[in-house]
């Protein structure tokens, strides 16, 4: 029998093994200031807070942001009775969370739709030196969509969900490549434990070659002008 319990507990400890990887990229000394947007019951959150400071020993302000009261006073109070030191939630919308300072890691497992694209803009517009973001559900391009060329896919509802799924995380990556990061698309899961199985992983780089930010963006722009689209993402980044 499928286990939803353990499928989440799989899917939280790939997360951590794939942050594992890029761990050496955050800053090596001092407070690492990190936020799990959407973290809804966060096991997530606790699972790095667990990794950053048992593992790494390294000391953190870890911020956990959601919109439901219940979820959110639930996860503080195991916080408090864990006495895990620098970890804090917040009940509110992610649009209008702040941190004090950059974070420098910025983590979201499943945030709905286009929250993925809220979470994508605050790492970017805060400079985060690393994201690590698994989106959910795609809905915004399937209703957007309009290309002629196109239309042989458009035409199968199930080919069209798939395409759009697929464009709009590969427009995520490209939009972050236009910012300045290093970004890679990596399969989190076995897709039978979840199909929202894709991880966004991106590094912003010190040195970047000449051209590769400019070259993105026009790619980004030819495309989305293809399909018609103009995705939350960009007009996130584009407007302040
Ligand atoms: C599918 S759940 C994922 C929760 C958790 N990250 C996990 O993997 O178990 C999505 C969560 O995003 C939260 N959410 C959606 N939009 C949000 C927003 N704009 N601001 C804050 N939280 C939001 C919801 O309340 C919900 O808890």
């Amino acid at each position: 029998m499928f286990d939803k319990k353990e499928a989440k507990y799989r899917q939280v400890n790939r997360f951590v093994e794939l942050l594992s990887d890029v761990y050496h990229n955050l800053p090596k000394d001092g407070t690492l200031t990190v936020c799990d947007l959407c973290c809804g019951k966060s096991y997530l959150t606790f699972a790095v807070y667990y990794f950053l400071t048992k593992l790494r020993g390294r000391s953190v302000k870890m911020y956990g942001v959601d919109l439901k009261p219940d979820v959110i006073e639930y996860c503080d109070k195991i916080a408090k009775k864990l006495s895990c030191e620098g970890l804090h939630f917040v009940c509110g919308d992610i649009s209008s969370f702040k941190t004090e300072g950059s974070p420098d890691l910025v983590v979201s497992l499943h945030a709905c739709d286009t929250a993925t694209d809220i979470v994508l803009a605050y790492a970017v517009k805060n400079r985060a030196k690393v994201i690590l973001s698994t989106p959910c559900c795609h809905h915004e391009m399937n209703k957007a969509m309009h290309c002629r060329e196109l239309e042989f896919i458009e035409k199968h509802s199930i080919l069209k969900q798939k395409f759009c799924d697929a464009a709009t995380d590969a427009l995520r990556a490209l939009r972050l490549e236009s910012e300045g990061y290093a970004v890679e698309a990596i399969e989190l899961i076995d897709p039978e434990d979840t199909p929202k199985n894709v991880m966004i992983r991106a590094v912003r780089q010190d040195k970047i070659m000449p051209g590769k930010r400019e070259n993105a963006a026009a790619k980004y722009k030819k495309i989305c002008e293809f399909l018609g689209v103009c995705p939350t993402l960009d007009r996130l980044l584009s407007h302040d």
